[in-house]
């Protein structure tokens, strides 16, 4: 079994269910498991033996889970987590501690940029908000305090595409762990390949695929998420419910064929916004700027394409793009991406409105920016509910 897409489909399977075979992963609703003997749970917990102890620590449907997004990283291991945020905080607590740094791409999740901007500081670790897109300029904060650096490509919702192995070079010569959210390419780009030690995911999005349960993953090197493991998960206790894995493997298997379909759909709908008047500048990876097209073939797979996520800025500003969002009448009027429904939403004052105004116009958020999160219905449709939502928006 070599391929990816047939690992997400076949891995782990065997090892759980030897005695039916059933073909999917069995849901594993038990909250503790029975010792043979008192010696085998004294030698599990002290971490001598494999084995189940209790399902805080690990269950056996989530480690399928696990073992296929490993898989999916090119990684070694993976642990799973109750939501991408979940993810994303248990790896800023296990590694920082008071007096330490952070330096992170400017443009950010809105959570993530909350947990940077004003979470951590409370605990006294800084964040440096840097334009990742002149890798050159992170030099100059790094210090002996840094001890991650943080990113995000394509950005949100802006898509700028950030060369990875240019920032990974950085972070490995001075000794710096860096952290990787892969939430907008599963599959497409395989950022522990470029060098990065640490992926998360919010499994909500592409990998989940359909809108039905909030999860989120941390993969990476076995010595690595063995001690976050270790030393962290089991006692914040962030566990992803085995019914939720059980969601999350059925969005993996489609993970490719999704993506693939998506991707052209996303062309179709670029080839209509550029195209129309009302519309100033669309943003996708790569669009429209050949350094950043270079990069984004360079690290994403064009074979399955580049992603759903389109953001576009309308003439006429906040008036005119409130307008639009609240004129589609088949695409949903909701925050999140990467579904099978496509999802519109306002960024400004929606996903990214903790942003202060500087912030949101350093990034470029303009309040004439609207994110579109393509899905899996027919594009003839989706087009012609932008074009009904352009004509009610018309100034
Ligand atoms: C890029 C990115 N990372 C992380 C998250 C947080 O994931 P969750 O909502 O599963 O906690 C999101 C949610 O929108 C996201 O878009």
């Amino acid at each position: 079994m070599s391929k990816i897409k047939t690992k997400l489909i076949h891995l782990g399977l065997k090892k759980i269910d030897p005695v039916f075979g059933s073909v999917n992963p069995p849901i594993y609703l038990t909250t503790t498991y029975r010792f043979p003997d008192s010696q085998t749970g004294a030698r599990r917990f002290k971490g001598d033996e494999e084995g189940m102890i209790y399902s805080r620590f690990t269950n056996p449907t989530l480690q399928v889970l696990e073992e296929r997004l490993a898989a999916l990283e090119e990684a070694e291991k993976a642990i799973v987590t109750a939501s991408g945020m979940a993810a994303i905080s248990m790896v800023l607590f296990h590694f920082l501690r008071p007096g330490d740094e952070i330096v992170a791409h400017r443009v950010l999740y809105g959570g993530t940029a909350y947990l940077l901007n004003e979470i951590l500081p409370q605990f006294g670790i800084k964040t440096h908000l840097l334009n990742f897109k002149i890798p050159e300029t992170i030099s100059r904060v790094l210090s002996l305090r840094t001890k991650i650096i943080y990113l995000e490509s394509p950005t949100n919702p802006m898509l700028e595409v950030i060369d990875i192995k240019k920032i990974t070079k950085i972070a490995k010569a001075n000794k710096i762990l860096t952290v990787f959210d892969n939430t907008f390419a599963p599959l497409i780009q395989k950022p522990i390949s470029q060098g990065v030690d640490i992926v998360v995911h919010s499994l909500t999005k592409y990998i989940g695929g359909h809108s039905d349960f909030i999860g989120g993953a941390i993969v990476g090197q076995k010595s690595l998420i063995d001690e976050i493991y270790r030393h962290s998960f089991i006692f914040f206790g962030p566990t992803l419910s085995p019914f939720t894995a059980f969601l999350a493997l059925r969005g993996l298997a489609t993970l490719e064929v999704r993506l693939k379909e998506i991707s052209k759909t996303a062309q179709a709908i670029i080839d209509f916004l550029g195209n129309h008047p009302l519309v100033e500048r669309v943003y996708y990876p790569g669009l429209g700027d050949p350094d950043q097209e270079e990069i984004a073939k360079k690290q994403m797979n064009s074979q399955i394409g580049f992603g759903g996520v389109i953001s576009f800025e309308v003439k006429g500003g906040f008036s005119v793009a409130r307008k639009i969002v609240d004129s589609v009448k088949l695409i949903n009027l909701a925050v999140s991406l990467g579904a099978v429904e496509s999802l519109i939403e306002h960024p400004a004052s929606m996903t990214h409105s903790e942003m202060s105004e500087e912030a949101l116009k350093q990034a470029g958020i303009s309040p004439g920016l609207i994110r579109l999160s393509v899905g899996l219905e027919d594009v003839a449709d989706l087009i012609g509910d932008l074009e009904q939502a352009f004509r009610a928006a018309h100034p």
